[in-house]
Order: structure tokens, then C-alpha cells, then sequence
């Protein structure tokens, strides 16, 4: 027996679900929790429909990511109902029959048109509708009632062992994918060219990887959320930074890896002094420790890190307290993940709402909680060479802190991120990220 089949685990998710469910139904004061997976979305005055997202809460209680007009309907104590759409239609492919581990533990119906729901749905004035506007069905227009949906997203942050599961195979998907895009980049293709080699390697394309590939060569790898590919590469490529992930059953995987073309450079071994600092944060993803302390934490090292290459002339603490480590590493150290990349209730105080603060001086962090078991996080350092934010430095007085020679030498490189996801548990952390490379 495969303990990891998600066939196996998926009485126990769905369970989980109904008690969240009714929990969340009697904060809500309401009887029925109706979910729609969602609508086509077309560009104006056009009849083209963008790629289809389903509803997040949909794909929480149902591996069907593609579904469009359907709804599940939970009522306490009853078995899950599942209105499935599968429209008689011959100008495109419609979804196939319901089929799956989930179908026999739950109540399937299939209609043809979207409006045949109508005479499925209980009584709408007892309904808790989750979901975007443009799903609305006749009287059935989502209300999103606050009490229910900070209690089911704070609570969507402890994955189930289900979750788990289909979480490490988007992983091994990445993976595998990753390595394929670093094979590429040592025969020199473009930026484009290697997206597509990741592509093929994940057997994904870019609508169903879970977001935009990062595909950077050289400086490029110095803009964030860098998403251009160039069709022709750089003469001779320096350094290749990639943020890419890979979806299963609507989880996603996020991972950022960087290399340098001459591994015997001083860029490799500032990415590999970057890993064994990361591998080290990956360790802190322990039960109790605060997020932010991991974040800040993270500007030290990485700050001991440029000064152990001559590019930072004062102490990491005086480059935190001076704001010179955030021209260095402006972003957050990582998020929640899950059904989405960057997952919900990150922020939360507790399950009936409230936001936790970002420490000041760190806007971008989007993960400010006490880590629990069942949390999955990534862990992304990074280190950049950014001249608008380098020219921040200067203008603000701390020239001096910086020797821009070694800056000079670094800035041909771009950037540096290493990112993975790791499980915290009620022990040691699971890093979900590295075991799927070694495979
Ligand atoms: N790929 C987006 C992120 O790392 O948050
Ligand atoms: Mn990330
Ligand atoms: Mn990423």
C-alpha cells in the first residue's frame, strides 16, 4: 500500500473539510456552503475567454481544476453534493465524465447547462456563496460572508496529509523540469528557449504552470519578477536565475534555483554560500518561531554573506538598522503555499479575522505568523544587484557602507534567489523542495 495515495487520503481531507465546513457555517449563521468552481472570463469586446482559474475553495474539496459553471454544495451531516458541468457542446473538448477517487464520496450530478443547477441549489436565502462575481446564478450571487471565509482560509494554512501529497508531486514535476531548463542553459539557449525546455520537461504549458516562469540570463536575473524571454541569448551567458513551479490537482510547487555558466567563478560560490544560508533558514521552519524573526534573521545572514565577499564594508547589523540590506534583499523571505503560490492567511491573527503587522522597513514580506505544523512555506534569499535601488544607498548617505568596485564585479550577474518549500512539522522540518532534485 502506497501510504501517499491520494486515493487513500482522501476520506480523511474530506472530513476535514465538512468540520471545517460546519464551523464555519455556524459563524455564518447560515445552513448550506455553496462553492462555484467559476465562469469563463472573455477580453473586452472579444468572444476570447482568458485562461480559466478555478475557484480555490473548489479545488480544496475536489481534484478538478478545468470544471467551469459547476458547484459543490455542503450541507452539515449530508454527503457532499457536486454539480458537474458537462455541457453537450462539439466546439471544444468538454470535461469527461466525473471520474476519480473522489467521485464515490460524494453526491454527483451532471448537468448540460449551467442554469439546470438552478433546481439543484437549496434554498439561497440559507446559503453561504463562496466565489467571484461573475459566477452569480440567478438569485444565487456570491456574498463571501467575512466569518466564513477568515475562518476556512486561516484554517486552509494546516494542509492535510492529502495536500501534502499531491504537493510533493507538483515538486517532483519541478523538478525535473528544473533540471532539464539547467541543461538548456549550459548549451547556451535563449531565455525563450529555455522556458520552452522547462515547459516540455514539466509537461505543463504556460497556462498551467502556477505562475509566470522566471527565465533570467545574466543581468536580468536583477529584475524581481523578470518575465520578457528573450528569443536570443546573450553572446556569452554568465548566470541563469529560474523561478519556476509546477501545478498538480491545483497545488503548486514554487522554486527558484541559480547558477553560474563557469561554476569555478566567484558568482558560484557566492550562489553556494547563498544555498548553505538558505539550507540553514530551511531549518528554522519550526513549530512557534515567528516568520518575521526567520525574515530578519535572514537579512543577517545573507548580509555576512556580501561582506565575506568584500562588497559590504560594515556589520550586517548596521546595514539592517541603515536599510542597506533592503537594497541587497528587497523582498520578503517567503509565503504560505498551497492551492495558490502565494496562499492565503498569511497575515492572519486568528481564525476570526485581524492582521499581524510586517515588522517596519519590510513591505514586502507576506508571511507574518507563528509557524504551526501543517504550515508549508517557501524559503527564498536572495542577494541583487538593482542600480535604482544601489542608487537609494548613495542618495541616502550610506555610500560608504558599500565597496562598489565589488559591486561592479557582481552586477554582470544579476541576482541570486534559492527557493524552496518546506513542511513545517511538530518536529524537524520537511523540506519538500530538495528530495524531489535527488530524485
Ligand atoms: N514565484 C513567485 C514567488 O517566488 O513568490
Ligand atoms: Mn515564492
Ligand atoms: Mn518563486
Amino acid at each position: 500500500m502506497n501510504v501517499a495515495d491520494p486515493a487513500l487520503l482522501y476520506p480523511q481531507q474530506l472530513a476535514v473539510l465538512q468540520a471545517r465546513a460546519d464551523e464555519a457555517l455556524a459563524r455564518s449563521g447560515r445552513d448550506h456552503l455553496l462553492i462555484p468552481s467559476g465562469r469563463r472570463h472573455y477580453q473586452v469586446f472579444d468572444d476570447r475567454d482568458y485562461p480559466f482559474a478555478v475557484n480555490p475553495h473548489f479545488k480544496h474539496w475536489l481534484p478538478l481544476t478545468t470544471v467551469t459553471d459547476s458547484w459543490l454544495v455542503h450541507t452539515p451531516g449530508q454527503r457532499p453534493k457536486v454539480i458537474y458541468l458537462q455541457p453537450f457542446d462539439y466546439w471544444h473538448v468538454v470535461p469527461e465524465a466525473p471520474g476519480g477517487w473522489w467521485v464515490e464520496h460524494v453526491e454527483v450530478h451532471v448537468i448540460r447547462t449551467p442554469e439546470e443547477a438552478l433546481a439543484l441549489l437549496p434554498p439561497v436565502a440559507r446559503c453561504a456563496i463562496l466565489g467571484e462575481a461573475n459566477s452569480a446564478l440567478g438569485e444565487y450571487v456570491p456574498d463571501n460572508p467575512a466569518a466564513a471565509l477568515d475562518y476556512l482560509h486561516y484554517q486552509r494554512s494546516y494542509k492535510t496529509p492529502y495536500e501534502v501529497a499531491l504537493m510533493r508531486v507538483a515538486q517532483r514535476r519541478a523538478a525535473h523540469a528544473h533540471r532539464a531548463a539547467e541543461r538548456a542553459f549550459r548549451a547556451g539557449a535563449s531565455e525563450f528557449d529555455i522556458h520552452m525546455a522547462y515547459c516540455a520537461a514539466a509537461r505543463q504549458d504556460a497556462t498551467e504552470v502556477p505562475y509566470q516562469n522566471i527565465v533570467a540570463l545574466d543581468t536580468h536575473g536583477a529584475v524581481l519578477h523578470y518575465t520578457e524571454l528573450d528569443r536570443e541569448p546573450p553572446a556569452t551567458p554568465l548566470s541563469f536565475l529560474i523561478d519556476a513551479g509546477a501545478s498538480h490537482c491545483g497545488y503548486a510547487a514554487d522554486i527558484t534555483r541559480t547558477y553560474a555558466m563557469d561554476r569555478g567563478s566567484e558568482f558560484q560560490a557566492m550562489v553556494d554560500a547563498v544555498d548553505a544560508a538558505q539550507q540553514a533558514m530551511c531549518a528554522g521552519v519550526r513549530a512557534g518561531v515567528d516568520y518575521r524573526q526567520l525574515h530578519v534573521d535572514a537579512h543577517l545572514s545573507l548580509m555576512g554573506i556580501l561582506a565575506d565577499f568584500g562588497v559590504l564594508k560594515v556589520s550586517p547589523e548596521a546595514a539592517l538598522a541603515t536599510g542597506v540590506s533592503a537594497a541587497f534583499f528587497p523582498h520578503g523571505l517567503g509565503h504560505p503555499i498551497g492551492l495558490q503560490v502565494h496562499d492565503v492567511a498569511g497575515f492572519a491573527a486568528s481564525d476570526r479575522g485581524g492582521t499581524i503587522p510586517r515588522p517596519e522597513g519590510h513591505p514586502y514580506l507576506r508571511m507574518t505568523r507563528v509557524l504551526e505544523p501543517g504550515m508549508v512555506v517557501t524559503i527564498e534569499p536572495g542577494l541583487y544587484f538593482i542600480d535604482m535601488l544601489l542608487d537609494e544607498v548613495k542618495k541616502n548617505g550610506h555610500a560608504g557602507s558599500v565597496d562598489w568596485a565589488r559591486v561592479d564585479a557582481f552586477r554582470p550577474y544579476g541576482g541570486i534567489r534559492i527557493e524552496d518549500d518546506v513542511l513545517c512539522t511538530g518536529d524537524a522540518p520537511e523540506n519538500l523542495t530538495r528530495p524531489a532534485f535527488g530524485e
